[in-house]
């Protein structure tokens, strides 16, 4: 597979959104979350989810028109109607309302039901550490995700991320599904008739299975990650999405397999919070130096080069594809090929 330079990938995005009826700053916006992601090389949640949304779009499951607004709000909260819109069009504004209430207020919470997939969590947190603010971004999702002892699925696959930044020694952001594992990477190993490590699922009888086949099928479910731990977490994202928005919680979220004419009913909350208020103006930056540096400094295992930061990854494989283009696996350019057929728009460059 050639690299595909990211201003091209962008430009396709748009112009398949704006055929589905997206406006255009819409369409520029979902753009730059779902390129974003891409460029991090976190190819489960990028523009490989554009052909499930383009075929909602489309049949008006989801409304390409949508305005999320507020329905009420505080100085340190809002909570926010969706109008049914694109997850990240609504995840975007949410996050900028967050932002700018915590400037003010030192810390905000901001809750939006009536939503759709938003991707991935971390693009919404990196935004409040791009303004100096510490980030967490959550959502809920349809049940996939066994509790321990279930013999069916409890809760989604609710992701969570948090982002900070220091002054001099990067920034952390710890982007993960509550899953041990997304379920974006069981369908990978499906599609490329691979087995799954025996942990990552569970069967409809509670016991593990490596067969990815299962999971499509709705016979098997994601495990939380760290058991019990990571069934709490969800929990809590449950509630602060699901619960606190007024929104739809568990099944009442619209499956991958729904009509793509029905509203899927996502839930997310998004918390900024501002440094300057608890320690005064440009002092956080300092703190999380000395921090991220003395981890650094930790001595390392056999074969080990450095204790990374979460979110390191991802910045090191971004700045590869700015510089010279995302490489793609097959099933993403797949979907590219297949979106670009389904809405008769041409096949860019990158792909022929
Ligand atoms: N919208 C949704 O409904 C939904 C649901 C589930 C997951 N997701 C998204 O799926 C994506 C993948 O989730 P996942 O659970 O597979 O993530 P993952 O298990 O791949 O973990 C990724 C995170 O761990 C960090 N990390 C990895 N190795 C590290 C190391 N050695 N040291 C320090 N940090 C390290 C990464 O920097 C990153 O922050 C996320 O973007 C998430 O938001 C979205």
């Amino acid at each position: 597979m050639k690299p595909v330079p990211i201003a091209e990938l962008r430009a396709f995005v748009i112009q398949v959104l704006e055929r589905c009826e997206v406006s255009r700053p819409d369409a520029e916006t979902t753009a730059d979350v779902l390129c974003t992601t891409d460029s991090w090389g976190v190819f489960t949640h990028g523009t490989k989810f554009l052909g499930d949304y383009t075929r909602r779009l489309r049949a008006k499951g989801v409304n390409p028109r949508g305005v999320p607004r507020i329905e009420n709000s505080g100085p340190a909260w809002a909570s926010i109607d969706g109008d049914c819109a694109l997850g990240m069009v609504t995840a975007v504004f949410a996050m900028k309302q967050a932002i700018a209430k915590a400037t003010t207020s030192g810390i905000a919470l901001v809750t939006v039901r009536n939503s759709y997939h938003f991707g991935a969590a971390g693009y919404y947190a990196w935004m409040a550490a791009a303004e100096g603010q510490f980030g967490i971004a959550v959502a809920n999702a349809i049940p996939s995700v066994s509790a321990p002892g279930s013999r069916g699925p409890v809760l989604g696959s609710n992701p969570f991320a948090f982002a900070a930044a220091s002054a001099h020694e990067g920034n952390m952001v710890l982007d993960i599904s509550t899953a041990s594992v997304a379920g974006g990477k069981v369908m990978v190993a499906a599609a490329e008739g691979k087995t799954v490590p025996s942990h990552w699922l569970v069967d409809s009888a509670g016991k593990p299975t490596t067969d990815p086949n299962l999971f499509l099928k709705l016979e098997a479910f994601l495990t939380p990650m760290a058991e019990h731990k990571g069934y709490g977490l969800a929990l809590m994202i449950e509630i602060l999405s699901g619960a606190l928005s007024g929104g739809a919680m568990r099944n009442g979220i619209g499956r991958f397999v729904d009509p793509p004419s029905k509203p899927s009913n996502y839930s997310h909350a998004f918390l900024a919070i501002n440094p300057a208020v608890f320690l005064g103006e440009n002092v956080i930056g300092g703190r999380l130096d000395e921090l991220f540096g003395a981890i650094r400094k930790v001595p390392t295992a056999s074969g080990v080069d450095h204790i990374m930061l979460p979110g390191e990854i991802e910045r090191a494989k971004q700045e590869k594809a700015l510089a010279a283009g995302i490489v793609f696996p097959p099933d993403v350019t797949e979907v590219h090929r297949a979106i670009a057929a389904e809405v008769g728009c041409p096949i860019p460059d990158f792909l022929k």
